[in-house]
């Protein structure tokens, strides 16, 4: 595939200006005010699949944010690729740490980017990614080199959960039927040091609410004599991890994969530097389980975190109160075979079980979804391998990522197919973070890699 360098070259204005209308549109899932948003982003994704060459494409209502769904079947004798994507973007909040408006995008050079990154809420997650796939087709179909069929399916609440994501797929198994699913919302880890991601962790999350007496307390007068919610809430969360960081909730750990110690040697062998990590985010020290590396931590091991505790009195000043509630929310993020709902509910009895007298405590579930992890002996594995070493000169690493996409373990479990992680983002992207960005050289690199992935899928296919 020569002229795909050509091609990009050719267009790469457009490739850019196209990308930039896009991140121009607020597609916030979580917050109703961007409600229209997100209906506008599903209209824009329809217009530049069929302008890209899908033969047929629709926008499937769901009670939430529609999916875009777009397909161009050649032959039903060749294999089809299922795309998966997401347009709905996280709340660019805290507003004010953004060097520039979330919504108007900016291409500016930085020393990771040194041709250039977008700026702009969902540059990187995932609407520049996503639409890398989108330029890709439209280079497949305007060059009449398109090996294989095509499925699209972009939806608009991954952010939030895909809880009407989950339904679709469960009810149009046939519609979506496939040989593998691509899917580009991971990272790599350096432009230099290609890798493609073999697993997710899975997600259990959970909001806690601890209640004391029936009101707020004047602290001189009740003090020291009944339970202050605040402080008995600290101390039940300080007890869910040991003197090894160990998380204490029993049978926590019963389902956890353990690698052996060859897989173990051969996770270390990717490139890493502790020194430049610790610095890119200003810490003197990592922290973390005993007896595991930084990247095994993030990676292979389960963790327990809190995201965000709240209670009494915040305001200027002070006031002297023993608060009637304490509140926190907490996020557990787990490996394969650790089953969401299962953990949830040991966190639940665990959480009620070391409540102290004079408290009462609430659990209540969020959302969660189950961990993946992909073999690399897979036709899709190798066809992937194969594209990144003709488009980087190299052999991609097998990486597994500590985040979540809790869809794809969904539609192994539904559509029985595999999923390949082709992530073209950098973690000092920024994602889900103010100035997230989008390098313009990922981005392209990713345009050149992904029509690789179609022709030797199909080879290696046949
Ligand atoms: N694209 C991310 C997940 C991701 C990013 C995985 C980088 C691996 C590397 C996705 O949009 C996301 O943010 N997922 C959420 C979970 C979801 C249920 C809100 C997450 O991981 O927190
Ligand atoms: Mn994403
Ligand atoms: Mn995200």
């Amino acid at each position: 595939m020569q002229q795909i360098q050509s091609y990009i070259e050719a267009h790469k204005d457009r490739f850019l200006s196209e990308l930039i209308d896009l991140l121009k549109i607020p597609s916030v899932s979580a917050d109703p005010a961007f409600k229209d948003n997100v209906f506008k982003t599903s209209e824009v994704i329809k217009d530049s699949l069929l302008e890209a060459g899908c033969d047929h494409v629709e926008i499937c209502e769901t009670e939430g944010f529609p999916i875009v769904y777009g397909e161009k079947i050649i032959d039903k004798n060749l294999p089809t690729i299922l795309v998966y994507g997401h347009y709905d973007v996280q709340p660019a909040d805290p507003i004010e740490l953004w060097d520039s408006p979330p919504y108007e995008p900016v291409i500016k050079t930085t020393k990771t980017h040194p041709e250039g990154a977008i700026f702009a809420r969902g540059a990187c997650d995932d609407k520049g990614q996503m639409y890398m796939h989108v330029k890709a087709m439209e280079f497949m179909t305007k060059t009449n080199q398109l090996p294989c069929n095509v499925k699209f399916m972009i939806e608009g609440e991954e952010e939030v959960g895909s809880v009407n994501l989950s339904k679709f797929v469960k009810a149009n198994q046939e519609k979506l039927k496939n040989d593998v699913i691509l899917i580009s919302d991971t990272g790599m880890i350096a432009p230099d040091v290609p890798s493609i991601t073999t697993g997710l962790r899975g997600l259990s999350y959970v909001e806690v609410e601890v209640t004391g007496p029936n009101r707020d307390l004047h602290s001189g007068l009740y003090g020291g004599a009944v339970a202050n919610p605040i402080n008995v809430l600290t101390k039940m969360i300080a007890s869910l991890h040991d003197e090894n960081n160990h998380i204490t909730i029993p049978g926590f750990y019963d389902r956890v994969e353990n690698l052996s110690d060859a897989e173990r040697a051969e996770m270390a062998k990717a490139p890493f530097s502790l020194e430049a990590y610790k610095q890119s985010i200003d810490i003197d020290a990592v922290y973390g389980e005993k007896g595991y590396s930084t990247n095994e931590r993030n990676s292979i091991r389960p963790t327990l975190d809190v995201n965000g505790i709240w209670g009494g009195y915040i305001g200027e000043g002070a006031k002297t109160v023993i608060p009637s509630q304490a509140f926190a929310k907490i996020s557990m993020r787990l490996v394969p075979n650790q089953d969401w709902e299962e953990i949830t509910e040991l966190f639940k009895v665990h959480f009620e079980n070391i409540a102290p007298a004079g408290v009462k405590v609430k659990v209540n579930p969020h959302h969660g979804g189950q961990g993946y992890v992909t073999p690399i002996d897979s036709i899709g594995y190798q066809a992937a391998s194969k594209a990144y070493t003709d488009t980087f000169g190299k052999t991609p690493i097998p990486q597994r990522s500590g985040g979540s996409i809790p869809i794809v373990s969904l539609f192994e479990q539904e559509l029985k197919s595999k999923t390949i992680l082709m992530g073209f983002g950098l973690d000092s992207d920024a994602i889900h973070s103010p100035n997230e960005h989008f390098g313009v050289w990922n981005y392209f690199k990713g345009i050149e890699t992904i029509p690789l992935f179609y022709k030797y899928f199909t080879e290696l296919s046949k």
